[in-house]
C-alpha cells in the first residue's frame, strides 16, 4: 500500500514573511493529519525560515531545484549538501517550467536525481507532455523519454526511493486538468515502464503524483485512480485553506 503524498510547489511566490504566514497556517490547519505525507517546496530564499517553522511538525519541506555538483564556482546555483543542511527531505527536478525556460534536459535531470539520491534527498521528478504532443498522439513517447532519460543508470534500489510527478504541461496553471481517466492511463503507463525495467516489487512501491490544476474540488476524483498516489500542487498550495483541504481529501 503506497502512502499518499501531497506536495506544494510554491514556485516563485512568497517573500519570507508571506512564507512564514503560510507554513504557520498550514501547521495549524493540518495538525494531526497523519494519513498523508505533506511536503512544501518554498523558494530558496524562504527555505531556512520555513524549515525552522516546520521542524517537529507533520509537514516536510524541500527545494524546487538543485545543481548536481558538490560545490564550486557555479554562480547562482545551490548544492545538494546546502539542502541537507536545511533538513530538506525532498527536491523537485525536471519541472516543465525549468525544461521550457531554463533548458533543463533529461540529461541534466538525470544528474540532479543522482546527486540528490547520493545526499539522501528524495527527488520528485516531473514528466509530462505538451498540448501539441498530446494532440499529435505522442504522449506516451514523451513520457517514456522523460522517465527513461531522467532515471538512466539508476538501480532498482535507487528507483524505489524516488517520487515521480506526472504533470501534463497543458494542465499546469490553466485550470484545465486531465480527466481522472487520462491521468490514470498515463500513471499506469509509467508504472508499467518501471515494472519492465526494474520488476514488480520496485514498480509497486514507487509513488506517482499527478500535477496540473489540482484543487480541493477535483482531488478526490483524481486520487481515486489506482496508480495515482498524490498530487504536486501549484496555485492551490499558496493558500492555507485550499492546500489543507486537498490534503484532507487525499486519503486513499
Ligand atoms: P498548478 O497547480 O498551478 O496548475 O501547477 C501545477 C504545477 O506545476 C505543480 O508543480
Amino acid at each position: 500500500m503506497r502512502r499518499p503524498i501531497i506536495a506544494g510547489n510554491w514556485k516563485m511566490y512568497k517573500t519570507v514573511s508571506e512564507a512564514l504566514d503560510l507554513i504557520n497556517g498550514l501547521k495549524q490547519e493540518l495538525k494531526g493529519e497523519t494519513a498523508v505525507d505533506i511536503v512544501v517546496c518554498p523558494p530558496f530564499t524562504a527555505l531556512s525560515k520555513v524549515a525552522e517553522a516546520a521542524k517537529g511538525s507533520n509537514i516536510a519541506w524541500g527545494a524546487q531545484d538543485v545543481y548536481w555538483q558538490e560545490e564550486g564556482a557555479f554562480t547562482g546555483e545551490v548544492a545538494p549538501k546546502m539542502l541537507t543542511d536545511l533538513g530538506c527531505s525532498f527536491c523537485i527536478v525536471g519541472h516543465s517550467e525549468r525544461r521550457t525556460y531554463f533548458n533543463e534536459t533529461n540529461s541534466t535531470v538525470n544528474n540532479k536525481v543522482k546527486a540528490l539520491l547520493k545526499h539522501g534527498i528524495v527527488p520528485i521528478m516531473c514528466v509530462g507532455e505538451r498540448l501539441e504532443e498530446r494532440d499529435s498522439g505522442k504522449t506516451f513517447n514523451v513520457v517514456s523519454d522523460h522517465v527513461e532519460g531522467g532515471l538512466k543508470d539508476l538501480s532498482g534500489e535507487e528507483i524505489s526511493k524516488i517520487v515521480i510527478a506526472y504533470e501534463p504541461v497543458w494542465a499546469i496553471g490553466t485550470g484545465r486538468n486531465a480527466t481522472p481517466q487520462q491521468a490514470q492511463e498515463v500513471h499506469k503507463f509509467i508504472r508499467d515502464l518501471l515494472k519492465k525495467a526494474y520488476g514488480g516489487d520496485v514498480s509497486a512501491g514507487v509513488r506517482i503524483q499527478y500535477g496540473g490544476s489540482v484543487k480541493s474540488d477535483n482531488i478526490r476524483a483524481i486520487i481515486s485512480g489506482e496508480d495515482i498516489d498524490g498530487a504536486l500542487v501549484g496555485g492551490a498550495s499558496l493558500k492555507v485553506k485550499d492546500f489543507a483541504e486537498i490534503v484532507r481529501q487525499s486519503k486513499k
